[in-house]
């Protein structure tokens, strides 16, 4: 059976597609049947394709998500998703705000997957540097090595 996996940040531009791009990968490794998509909280990049330091960050690491487009979350996502996973604790809250009553998403936070790093946020790179997209980079594997494993394991 399909699971469906939604990763969700704030511009949709940084960090949701580098997991998008991650769990795919870790997926195909282990040959789980999922569907996976991103989205963000806030509409500034609505339409526009990854900041090109994530494509580039993502290209490093044998991925292309040149090809994605920024959209918002939505209220029929929390119903097409069995999981919806925050990439950090103000993505998370704003998440539980508009979930609609009695849907079927659980909402989790990525870090969370990860033993030892409970709680834990991947940081967000739009402000920073070259490096810090390399370190979300390794934040999302972390965290998508764990939820593949874990759906492998049902
Ligand atoms: P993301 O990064 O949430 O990882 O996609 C950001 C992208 C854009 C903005 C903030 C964070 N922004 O303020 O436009």
């Amino acid at each position: 059976m399909t699971v469906r996996i939604l990763f969700v940040c704030l511009g949709n531009i940084c960090r949701s597609p580098l997991a998008e791009a991650a769990l795919r990968a870790e997926a195909e490794r282990l040959g789980l049947d999922v569907e996976v998509d991103s989205a963000g909280t806030g509409d500034w990049h609505v339409g526009q394709p990854p900041d090109r330091r994530a494509i580039a960050a993502a290209r490093r690491n044998g991925a292309d998500i040149a090809r994605f487009r920024a959209r918002l979350v939505e209220a029929r996502d929390f119903d097409r998703f069995d999981h919806i996973v925050a990439l950090d604790r103000d993505n998370l809250a704003g998440l539980k705000r508009i979930q609609p009553a009695g849907s079927r998403a659980r909402l989790s936070l990525l870090l969370d997957h990860v033993e030892g790093r409970e709680g834990e946020a991947v940081a967000d790179p739009y402000y920073g540097e070259e490096s810090d997209f390399d370190t979300a980079w390794n934040d999302v594997v972390d965290g998508a090595r764990a939820l593949a494993n874990r759906i492998a394991a049902r």
